[in-house]
């Protein structure tokens, strides 16, 4: 049995696994983000720590099965947070998340200063305000005192990885978002180091996803339950171990995850560097294997927005059933979904939402359905860059909590003209940090062999062509608002 732990945004969660896939217990253990100012976005490591050991607790004792039973552990968790440790691995202040928006100031210099040529060579990636890099280059500028007191840098699942196994320890698909990792030769880049005059020593090894990278303490498993010397492998950042969890292992299988931010993910055969594109270009969490994706930052939470603000907290199935009454294009009503600034296509923390086009007749319903379908119109921005990277993308998994939408899966169908399907395992990052395990210790060959025998397609919805042809206007349409307005969101 194994045994994947995902450090999410609103929570974490945990699951058991026997070696067919099959889950025997999982649990979630919720806790909040810190949004000090706006566009600033913080949450104290120990809380993941306390929900990762209480969801541990609460699978072992959910499925009956002893500490003794569980033969590995996978972590997965955000990416991008910042995590700062004292020489005493004291944590110095609450983790830098990766929707926090300080760092234009940092990307602009890293990316004019530094430059495009030298920062798609040493990392394959543009600096973004989300990625890890610049929170360095923040803390430096703004919290000198904190900065001087750094000895160690972690990345959040890897913060747990330390309490559970006294390791410090990374690995390529995680350490692909700090903008440190040369992510061709999948180590880190001393060029991009020098350059930001970060020092290589707070940095941990990094492994390979499917490596095993330390074992459960005895502390720790007085914790936890898990039983001391239990392997801990490498996982991945919930996207790459997601994909896991979706099988999205080789080329032409496209995944969008549908959680609180949304993401479109595609294997690739090689490290892809496309300087100027505005997708990401990370190490996946398979040995020799690339991934190219583009996210947006508020997906999900365009809806639990919408919900709180405008809906009296009606729940979601609710929601998606009035919008399941309105007509394909919302009766002419668009959405922007930048209420958190936004990252594919535009990378700019200053963007912002809106609704254009609302007349009287519009009612919730038609609020809800643009929500869906404007998200969607942002997500189809990242599917033509990975189009245009030649990806082809033959079908499309979606995971996450918006997947649970039949509605939302077809409106992706039909805006996205592909097929879609849903996956048996529901439980994302975790289940494919658990596959992860179960390869690192030999209980499968390799990742593909994990992912084909535990993933099957279980539901399949076919696009619609004639509400393509109404999508296809209003995505025209979408795409020529950011430009329109840029200038009125800065
Ligand atoms: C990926 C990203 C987000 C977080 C969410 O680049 O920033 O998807 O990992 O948890």
């Amino acid at each position: 049995n194994l045994a994947g732990i995902d450090i999410g945004t609103s929570g974490t969660k945990v699951v058991l696994i026997d070696d067919t896939g099959r889950i025997l217990a999982s649990a979630y253990k919720e806790y909040p983000m810190a949004q000090p100012r706006p566009g600033w976005a913080e949450q104290d490591p120990e809380l993941w720590w306390q929900a990762a050991a209480a969801g541990m607790r609460e699978v072992l004792t959910k499925s009956g099965l002893s500490g003794q039973e569980v033969q590995a552990v996978g972590l997965s968790g955000q990416m991008h947070g910042a995590v700062l440790l004292d020489k005493d691995y004291e944590l110095l202040r609450p983790a830098i998340l990766w929707c926090d928006q300080r760092t234009g100031a940092e990307c602009e210099w890293m990316n004019e200063e530094l430059g495009t040529e030298k920062l798609f060579a040493w990392s394959g990636n543009p600096a973004l305000p989300g990625f890890t890099a610049p929170k360095l280059l923040w803390l430096r500028r703004h919290e000198p005192e904190i900065y001087a007191r750094i000895k160690h840098v972690l990345l959040p699942k890897d913060y747990v990885r330390w309490r559970l196994t006294g390791e410090l320890a990374t690995e390529v698909s995680d350490a692909s978002g700090t903008l440190l990792l040369d992510v061709t030769k999948r180590r880190w880049s001393e060029e991009m180091l020098a350059a930001l005059a970060i020092p290589r020593a707070w940095l941990p090894p990094v492994y390979e996803s499917t490596e095993i990278s330390g074992w459960v303490t005895p502390v720790a498993s007085s914790l936890t339950g898990l039983k001391p010397g239990t392997a801990v492998v490498g996982g991945g950042g919930d996207q790459a171990a997601g994909a896991v969890g979706a099988g999205i292992v080789e080329s032409g299988l496209l995944s969008v995850a549908l959680g609180t931010s949304g993401v479109v993910f595609a294997a690739a055969d090689e490290a892809q560097i496309l300087p100027g594109s505005g997708l990401h270009s990370f190490c996946h969490a398979l040995p020799g294997k690339w991934h190219l994706m583009g996210v947006m930052l508020a997906a999900g939470a365009s809806l639990q927005w919408l919900r709180q603000t405008l809906a009296c907290k009606t729940s979601y199935d609710s929601l998606t059933a009035l919008a399941a009454g309105v007509k394909a294009g919302s009766e002419g009503l668009l959405y922007l979904p930048y209420l958190l600034g936004e990252r594919t296509p535009y990378p700019d923390p200053a963007a912002r939402g809106g609704f254009i086009g609302l007349t009287m007749r519009h009612g919730q319903g038609h609020l809800v359905r643009a929500v869906l379908e404007g998200v969607t119109y942002g997500l189809r921005d990242s599917l033509e860059l990975i189009k245009e990277a030649g990806v082809p993308a033959a079908e499309i998994r979606v995971s996450g909590g918006g997947a649970r939408s039949a509605l939302w899966r077809q409106i992706v169908a039909d805006i996205f003209q592909a097929p879609v399907t849903v996956v048996n395992s529901t439980e994302g990052p975790a289940f494919g940090a658990a596959l992860l395990a179960g390869t690192g210790i030999g209980v499968y060959a390799s990742v593909a062999e994990a992912c084909g025998k535990t993933v099957r397609v279980e539901s399949r919805q076919e696009p619609d062509l004639s509400a393509g042809e109404t999508y296809e206007k209003g995505y025209a349409l979408y795409r020529s608002l950011y430009p329109l307005l840029r200038e009125t969101m800065h």
